[in-house]
């Protein structure tokens, strides 16, 4: 991830508005011709680069279903390294010869919820909560053995199934010896950490697996992905000649995500329409590039606990009351336990605050800096690293901590 102070923050709000009205926009543009083409819920019809993949998979796959004997697979690899686009663009093929049954992270916030999600596919009424385990196992065995067929489950993002649900999943992967009719492939989809997850978990030991690489993609890699769907996502000539390459670099020094690619070629397409320009310049995709990990940050940031959004505030309120940037660990506690009272909050204890600072200071959101005051010991000082005009409505976006703006109000004017 790009880290927070190398960002340059420019004019942040406004172009979100002006390019938020833009993508609402649509036909008509001087820039795009078809600009849902870009975005990642389109499945191209030909993946550049991944042409062997696709064809192991598919013999892989289409002998066990042909055989009658089920298979594992794992797929592995960085994001946007093309795993989900090649599962799907083989299991469509597939799908007239085996029933295929797709489960993302969304439905793994417990073990029960997916094995609860798999009976229903099956049409089997199971609630989503509630059950003993034992009921549950046993429909979703029965609901599967109904019929002679050939299952494939595709697991994706499954950090979460082998990080809370081991168990389970290795359950399931033994199912395949219980069936009569039915058999079940598992198709696992994981990126670099999950599947370093999965190489000490029960679900690997409990089945034989086969494995497929997903190297990130090489700047001409990433050039002929973005080439292949200029044409149909671009009016002609809309884009200047370095488009291309520019956002092929740019996303490969970003770890060669081809889904950061393509993002960075829709935005720069939608401010440079923006603009008003037919063209779409390389000065457009520089801009793009601040602008996603400026949102991508922004993003970081809503999604802490509101405890650490408190931390926040209180550093940013002392920021506007005293017209400085630097303050003690103890004042910054003080306006912390303000605003927690403020807000009808528990006030944490300061030891719980410390590790707060400490975890904001490891996402650099924040330094805490130590520093000796001679004989009287040793103390932290704490500033933002993050301007506070941008951080100020991330925060407020927060319908819980909007309260606070009141409270910022006040200690303006007094001061
Ligand atoms: N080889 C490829 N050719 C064309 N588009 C690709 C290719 N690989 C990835 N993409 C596109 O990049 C984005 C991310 O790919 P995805 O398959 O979701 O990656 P992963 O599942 O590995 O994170 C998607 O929009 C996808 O269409
Ligand atoms: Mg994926």
């Amino acid at each position: 991830m790009q880290s927070f102070h190398r960002i340059r923050y420019c004019m942040f709000e406004p172009v979100a508005e002006r390019m938020r009205a833009a993508a609402e926009e649509g036909e008509g543009s001087p820039i795009f011709r078809a600009k849902e083409v870009l975005r990642p819920s389109y499945l191209p019809d030909r993946l550049p680069h991944r042409e062997e993949h696709i064809t192991r998979l598919t013999r892989v796959l289409a002998d066990a279903v042909r055989m009658g004997s089920p298979v594992n697979i794992v797929l592995s690899g960085a994001m946007g390294t093309g795993k989900t686009s090649t599962v799907k663009h083989v299991t469509r093929d597939l799908e007239t010869r085996a029933h295929v049954v797709y489960i993302n992270s969304e439905i793994f916030d417990t073990p029960y919820r997916v094995v609860a999600y798999l009976a229903r596919k099956f049409n089997k009424r199971v609630p989503m909560i509630g059950w003993p385990a034992e009921l549950l196992y046993a429909e979703l065995k029965s609901a599967i053995d109904a019929e002679v067929r050939h299952v494939i489950v595709i697991v994706d993002e499954f950090e979460m199934l082998v990080h809370n649900g081991d168990e389970t999943f290795a359950y399931l992967l033994r199912l395949n010896r219980e069936l009569k009719q039915a058999q079940v492939s598992f198709i696992c989809l994981a990126d670099d950490l999950s599947f370093s997850k999965f190489q000490n978990s029960k679900a690997r030991s409990a089945a034989s697996w086969k494995g497929l690489r997903f190297l990130p993609y090489t700047t001409d890699e990433l050039k002929d992905i973005l080439y292949d769907r200029v044409e149909l996502a671009f009016v002609a000539d809309a884009l200047e000649e370095s488009v291309i390459p520019l956002c092929a670099a740019l996303a490969n020094s970003g770890l060669g995500d081809a889904g950061y690619a393509l993002e960075l070629l829709r935005v720069s397409g939608e401010i440079a329409e923006q603009s008003g320009g037919k063209l779409v310049r390389a000065d457009h995709v520089r801009y793009a590039s601040e602008h996603i990990a400026q949102s991508r940050e922004a993003e970081r940031i809503t999604a802490l606990p509101v405890q650490q959004k408190l931390v926040l505030s209180a550093v940013l309120s002392l920021g506007r009351d005293r017209r400085s940037s630097r303050f003690s660990s103890g004042e910054v506690y003080n306006r912390y336990c303000e605003l927690c009272t403020h807000m009808g909050l528990n006030v944490l204890t300061q030891r719980r605050f410390s590790d707060f600072i400490a975890e904001l200071d490891a996402l650099e959101l924040l330094t805490a800096e130590v520093v000796s005051r001679g004989r009287y010991g040793r103390s932290k000082v704490i500033s933002l690293r993050i301007p506070a005009e941008f951080l100020q409505p991330v925060l407020f976006g927060d319908a819980q901590l909007r309260a606070l703006s009141f409270v910022e109000e006040r200690t303006t004017v007094a001061v």
